[in-house]
């Protein structure tokens, strides 16, 4: 319940990306940094992300006194390390002498020199490069006492189709084929349009001029290459644990990603940490909905190492500068952001970037200390503010969130759902349902884990698997005995047509006995054009089940309704209209002990409100509704429960029935907690 990430600091983490190497001709501004830093209440620096050249300026020519001297120096005035390898952007020599370190596109071409986050993963040449680099690194820092973490490269992401990386791929599907050349081409049906392969060797990524239309091998792709940058993360934390197994590593995450399964390669790290960069006050959203999401992802990042807080690892100061629009924080919201990170487990509030870089790219990227130089900002005095606040809650450190409700989401049903050719690709929107649910249970004050279909179910008394289209072996008995053990359970349209190779099941969806769960098996996949129109009635048996938190007879059907062929389950809903009139729509199957829910429409989330709120019921879930623009977070630990209340509207808002001591504001709460406009209440109660 209780899990600290760090013995040698005993405050939330405060501080981020420092670029000293920038600066060496200046240390009057290097002094001035310390102060400033000191000032704001920072903790930690992130050093050397981008240090390559400067530690190796020729090839073989190695530079570290600086680093030590610069490390000394935070250490002795309390700020700790977070060391980075610099494999995440190389010097113009090494790329010179070694080209194959340069990726090729999926056209075949080698890129030139320049950019960052483009090696290749698998080039020999570059692995020796940078295990010389990190071993030289480990060897002078590992035991450094300001040394906190090891930080493995940048933003790892994208794809190489070298020659080296082609076959590297052909090993792996021989690997995962047993070598044997029919299991791959039965799992990838390439009886299809002649497209059988004799031997492994045959085999190409999937280049742009080359073949695209085989489900299988795209998305062997995607889990190959999710293996190759895992493979060269691995190869990087070892020659680093070997010099010092005591210290942890992380390496920096982007939300959704794309490009790899974030829960295959988190296994390899002992924190995960993320950069969030959320665009404030945007035309389009409100500001709650802005931050839901963002809370959705802090969800996706924590659930991926349970047993500990995770970490904030960047965000910016002021505003960025690669945004459509660089619109910077208004009033309160530094502290709103910082604190929902917190709220939602995160022990460090960490920045890119400490000191404003003079040229490139990013000299115009907020910054802790801007080109004026001065702790007189707006931004600075926003930072050092936020610094006192994260001191008050030290006592958080180590205490973590903890879900009855879990939402699955996962890379390979999401890189499946997007390759389908079906549904129309623009309203796929598989994400974007997993994030209307978890904002949906946010109004509940519900901080719902976002799990793969991989992790253990039985924690949860409440889970939702929204269009679950491709199935993991055994998923199907693990839902099945999560259910017949009490467990609620919501799914929808599109669940259980594929299996893990993206083969059809045969003998009806949801296959892998979904079937039998749900008590239904799904027909025909229909998609919608914007103008078309639908409903979902409730039947009179569902009015009178969900009596005490319906409020309309109807639910609006869009983009998708799907035809279902209902065995045991139970209609509480069915089409109005369309050629599914009287069809099922809304269905549940009492399943052992549990109940199987199936929404064979697309409605909007918040229009099946009561039947969350009636999952939640049976399930026993504690819940409290929050008014509207509250967003609520709680981490609990060995000594007690921590209460995150962040109001986002322009008002101040009450919230009945909350106890406690005001950590921030250092008061007792009797009963009624009044949140100022855009700011943050926490709220402590020990365990007696
Ligand atoms: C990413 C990178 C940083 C920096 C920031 C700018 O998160 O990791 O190096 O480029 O973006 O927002
Ligand atoms: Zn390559």
């Amino acid at each position: 319940m209780t899990n600290k990430l760090f013995t040698k600091v005993d405050k939330i983490l405060h501080g981020g990306d420092y670029n000293p190497d920038q600066w060496l001709d200046r240390p009057d501004i290097l002094k001035k940094d310390i102060e400033f830093m000191k000032e704001a209440s920072i903790n930690c620096v992130t050093l050397g992300v981008f240090s390559w050249a400067t530690y190796e300026p020729n090839e073989g020519e190695f530079h570290f006194d600086w680093l030590e001297e610069i490390m000394d120096n935070l250490y002795e005035n309390g700020i700790y390390t977070i060391l980075a390898t610099p494999s995440g952007a190389r010097p113009a020599w090494l790329d010179e002498k070694y080209p194959s370190a340069m990726r090729v596109d999926d056209m075949g071409m080698r890129a030139r020199h320049g950019g960052r986050h483009n090696h290749c993963m698998t080039s020999l040449e570059y692995r020796n490069k940078v295990q010389i680099m990190d071993s030289k690194l480990a060897e002078r820092f590992a035991h450094h006492p300001g040394l906190l973490m090891w930080h493995i490269s940048n933003e790892l992401g994208g794809y190489c189709y070298c020659d080296s990386c082609k076959k590297v791929f052909q090993n792996w599907l021989k690997n995962r084929y047993n070598d044997d050349i029919e299991q791959l081409n039965h799992a990838w049906w390439t009886y299809f349009w002649s497209h059988k392969f004799n031997n492994f060797s045959q085999i190409d990524p999937p280049y742009k001029n080359g073949e695209s239309c085989v489900m299988g091998l795209n998305l062997d792709w995607k889990r190959f290459t999710t293996y190759s940058a895992t493979d060269f993360m691995s190869f990087e934390i070892d020659i680093l644990k070997k010099a010092n197994p005591d210290i942890p590593v992380t390496t920096n995450l982007m939300y959704l990603f794309w490009d790899y399964d974030y829960h295959e390669l988190t296994k390899k790290i002992d924190i995960v940490s993320w950069d969030s960069y959320p665009e404030f006050h945007n035309d389009t959203e409100s500001l709650a909905d802005t931050f839901s999401d963002n809370a959705f992802n802090h969800a996706v990042y924590r659930s991926m190492k349970p047993d500990k807080p995770f970490l904030l690892m960047e965000s910016v100061p002021g505003a960025v500068n690669w945004h459509p629009i660089n619109k910077y924080k208004r009033p309160g919201m530094h502290k709103l952001f910082s604190l929902q990170a917190v709220g939602s487990g995160s022990d460090s509030v960490l920045y890119f970037q400490i000191r404003k870089s003079r040229g490139s790219s990013e000299q115009h990227h907020g910054a802790v200390i801007d080109h004026v130089g001065t702790n007189e900002t707006r931004t600075f005095k926003d930072v050092s503010a936020l610094g006192k606040d994260l001191n008050k809650l030290s006592a958080v450190l180590g205490s973590l969130v903890e879900s009855k409700v879990a939402i699955i989401y996962d890379w390979d049903n999401r890189w499946a759902i997007d390759d389908a050719r079906i549904l129309a690709q623009e309203t796929k929107k598989f994400e974007r349902v997993c994030m209307d649910i978890y904002k949906e249970l946010l109004h509940f004050g519900i901080d719902a884990d976002i799990i793969s279909q991989d992790y253990d179910f039985s924690k949860y008394n409440v889970i939702f698997a929204p269009m679950l289209y491709l199935l993991h072996d055994g998923i199907g008995d693990k839902l099945k005995n999560f259910v017949s053990n009490g467990g609620q359970l919501l799914s929808t349209y599109f669940t259980g047509y594929v299996d893990k190779s993206t083969l059809a099941y045969l003998g009806g969806f949801p296959g892998d006995g979904l079937t039998q769960l749900f008590g239904l098996v799904s027909e025909e996949m229909d998609a919608l054009y914007p103008s078309d129109e639908n409903s979902i009635s409730l039947s009179n048996e569902a009015k009178d089940i969900f009596k005490d938190d319906l409020t309309q007879d109807a639910v609006k059907v869009y983009d998708y309704q799907e035809l279902i062929r209902v065995k045991d389950a139970k209609v509480l809903g069915t089409y109005l209209g369309d050629y599914l009139a009287n069809e099922p729509a809304l269905t549940v199957n009492k399943y052992g002990s549990g109940n199987a829910y199936y929404v064979a429409g697309r409605t909007k989330i918040s229009d099946l409100r009561f039947l969350i709120m009636h999952m939640l019921k049976d399930a026993k879930v504690e819940y409290k509704i929050m008014p509207e623009g509250i967003e609520y977070h709680k981490r609990v630990s060995l000594d007690g429960t921590y209460e995150f209340f962040m109001n986002m509207t322009n008002e101040p808002v009450s919230v009945l029935d909350v106890k406690g001591q005001d950590m921030l504001q250092d008061e007792i709460i009797k009963n009624e907690l009044v949140i100022p406009p855009m700011d943050v209440r926490v709220i402590f109660n020990a365990y007696n």
